[in-house]
């Protein structure tokens, strides 16, 4: 079923937990529940080991989630039979931090690019070389550059091809992780603009995975704020940076520097105290009791239910 309104992917309460050899399992993913409309960007953000790849990993297939649901275009992929995954994998594409790992240093830029509609049978020769040039061309690379190899790329280049090839199936679901972190600064903008022009070309469902707040501020329609496998907040982008909600947004927000110098001055500071725990033992309450400002007695005892405050979904009992 597709159509207006229709969401492009629904995870509802996704949960991860890798097993220890010795002690209790790593809780990586925990309960995780959102929508994706098409047309949408959705950040997830948070600090780093706070579940987002496994999220990601376990939306596209590469990770059997512990429990939950996640449906792609209406099709359920958890516990789906190999073939309709198989159907659902060209609907998704991901892309990931490392444009270097993803390609394959043997096959040239053309051979990789057109892989995927050779492999289902799509195209094939002549045909294939154009749809190839074609793809090379919107990711602004040039269709001469097909038969070159990835290593003669530099990192922005390699992560535009590592883009043409995912978008080669024309897929309703972008998944990016942390797709500009390993490159240099000076090309972050143009590959994030690239993203952002080619998800409204074409009509994507885009995840945009992040550590980074003001990356994320740059590309996403909605922002969700992870933190030890749970969601702390989710919210509209821009109701999320001018009125943070949950201590730990405001505590992340904290730490994005301002570029005009007299804003950064005022802006409050709120301190994120201490490491993350590990989620092999999860604090008990709220899982952020233990670095919370705000922390009460409730925090350490009850798990703070997931609310509605003005625009923002929270997951903090003192939120208003
Ligand atoms: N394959 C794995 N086996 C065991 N633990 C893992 C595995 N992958 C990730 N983890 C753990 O799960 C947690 C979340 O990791 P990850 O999803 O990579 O977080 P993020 O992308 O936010 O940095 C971390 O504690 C990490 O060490
Ligand atoms: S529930 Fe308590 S510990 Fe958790 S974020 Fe809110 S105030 Fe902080
Ligand atoms: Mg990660």
């Amino acid at each position: 079923m597709s159509g207006p309104g229709h969401d492009a992917l629904v995870v509802a309460d996704l949960a991860v937990h890798y097993p220890a050899r010795n002690g209790p399992p790593v809780r990586a993913v925990d309960g995780v529940s959102f929508a994706l409309a098409r047309n949408e960007t959705l950040g997830l953000v948070g600090e780093s080991g706070c579940g987002k790849s496994t999220v990601a990993r376990a939306i596209v297939g590469l990770q059997p989630p512990t429990r939950g649901s996640v449906k792609v275009d209406g099709a359920e992929i958890v516990g789906a039979s190999r073939a309709a995954l198989r159907a659902a994998r060209a609907r998704m594409q991901m892309v990931f931090q490392d444009p270097v790992t993803s390609l394959n240093p043997r096959m040239t830029v053309g051979e990789a690019v057109g892989e995927p509609l050779l492999v289902r049978g799509i195209a094939r020769g002549a045909a294939l070389r154009e749809r190839v040039a074609g793809l090379l061309t919107e990711a602004g690379l040039r269709p001469e550059d097909a038969g070159r190899y990835p290593h003669q790329f530099s990192g922005g280049q390699r992560q535009r091809i590592v883009i043409a090839r995912a978008l080669a199936l024309r897929p309703a679901l972008l998944v990016c992780d942390e797709p500009v972190s390993a490159l240099d600064v000076s090309v972050r903008a143009q590959i994030l603009n690239l993203l952002v022009d080619l998800q409204r070309a074409h009509g994507m469902a885009c995840l945009f995975v992040s550590h980074d707040l003001a990356v994320v501020r740059h590309v996403c329609d909605r922002v969700a704020v992870m933190y030890l496998g749970r969601l702390a907040e989710l919210a509209p982008r821009d109701a999320l940076y001018a009125e943070p909600r949950h201590p730990y947004t405001r505590a992340l927000l904290a730490a994005v520097p301002e570029p005009d110098p007299v804003v950064q001055r005022a802006k409050p500071r709120v301190p994120l105290v201490g490491e993350i725990p590990s989620p092999a033992h999860m604090p008990s309450g709220c899982r952020f009791h233990t670095r919370c400002p705000m922390t009460q007695a409730i925090c350490r005892t009850v798990e703070p239910e997931w609310r509605q405050v003005g625009s923002s979904l929270v997951a903090c009992h003192f939120a208003g």
